[in-house]
């Protein structure tokens, strides 16, 4: 970014550059943070955000979730968004919402007070496309996902994401461009920051809530293949089901859908015939022209 964006953080409005948290603030040096992410897209007139206020009430819930309570209640941090968006006159990109605990904290380790909130646009860029994904390859990680006793793995918590590191950089490292996780049960739970989804004959499957993340896109996905007449399963999958899916992609926020090229040893058509009829259908959405979902989006300026 060449010139960096105006910040919006706990009702003002900062240069980007004095967006700042002291090291030993709880939410640095605990890793105690907690954040949202959505796109916003150019409409007609102007900027709107895709679901802003499904991914808002996700961080209401995240906060609920780890016993913490945002500074602001969420009507207000949308109206933020929005003022923010249109000072920066932000167009097509992500808005990041960051809820912390800014203050320094060396000895506690439980804090009472309500957590500081940060509103970030990001603009849309060469390395943050925001199209539809290029083909990616795909391992298995040696790392599980989180289990859900040892935290909410629904809580979309700056913490959780040490996992989500650790899976993308063995893939990297085995020179893939994705990981993903399986459960300590053994079922394939979700990619470092991507919901996953197979076809097999047909069928588009993903695996069940309750081990992964409540993703938005994932949702998204399942409503428009449902209207499209798609058959949808949220299914346990076995790492058999994978290595015998017809088609795999990921998908989340930032690329709705990117389709699996090659799963480990296997090569796949990439975009296969399901994945690519839903890409068709997310972009007529994301560019205003499918009416049935146009109350997805919220008007920012
Ligand atoms: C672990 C994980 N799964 C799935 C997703 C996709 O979620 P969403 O579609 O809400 O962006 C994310 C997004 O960051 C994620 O971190």
């Amino acid at each position: 970014m060449e010139t960096k964006p105006n910040v919006w953080i706990n009702n003002k409005i900062i240069p980007w550059e004095d967006a700042h948290v002291p090291i030993l603030s709880h939410g640095l040096s605990r890793g105690s943070a907690i954040f949202e992410v959505f796109c916003t897209y150019e409409d007609p007139i102007g900027t709107s955000a895709f679901r802003m206020n499904r991914h808002l009430n996700r961080l209401a819930q995240t906060a609920r979730l780890l016993g913490m309570e945002l500074k602001f209640p969420i009507q207000k941090i949308a109206e933020a968004t929005a003022e923010l968006a249109s000072i920066n006159n932000s167009g097509k990109g992500l808005v990041k919402v960051m809820a912390y605990w800014g203050e320094e904290a060396i000895i506690n380790l439980v804090l009472n007070s309500k957590l500081d909130v940060a509103i970030f646009t990001i603009p849309a860029s060469e390395e943050l496309s925001m199209e539809q994904g290029d083909p990616i390859s795909v391992c298995f990680s040696k790392w599980r996902k989180l289990h859900p006793e040892t935290v909410p793995v629904q809580a979309k918590a700056c913490a959780n994401y040490l996992n989500g590191y650790l899976v993308r950089k063995d893939a990297n490292d085995r020179g893939f461009d994705l990981g993903l996780a399986l459960g300590t049960d053994g079922f394939v739970a979700e990619g470092s920051i991507e919901s996953l989804f197979i076809v097999k004959d047909g069928i588009l499957k993903t695996p069940p809530l309750g081990r992964i993340l409540e993703s938005i896109t994932r949702d998204s996905i399942m409503h428009l293949a449902k209207d499209d007449g798609i058959e949808v399963e949220e299914v346990t999958l076995k790492k058999e089901d994978l290595y015998a899916a017809d088609e795999i992609f990921t998908s989340h926020s930032g690329i709705k859908v990117s389709p699996v090229k090659q799963f480990e040893d296997k090569v796949l058509i990439a975009p296969g015939p399901v994945s690519a009829r839903i890409s068709h259908l997310m972009d007529n959405v994301l560019a205003f022209r499918d009416e049935r979902y146009l109350d997805w989006f919220q008007k920012l300026y």
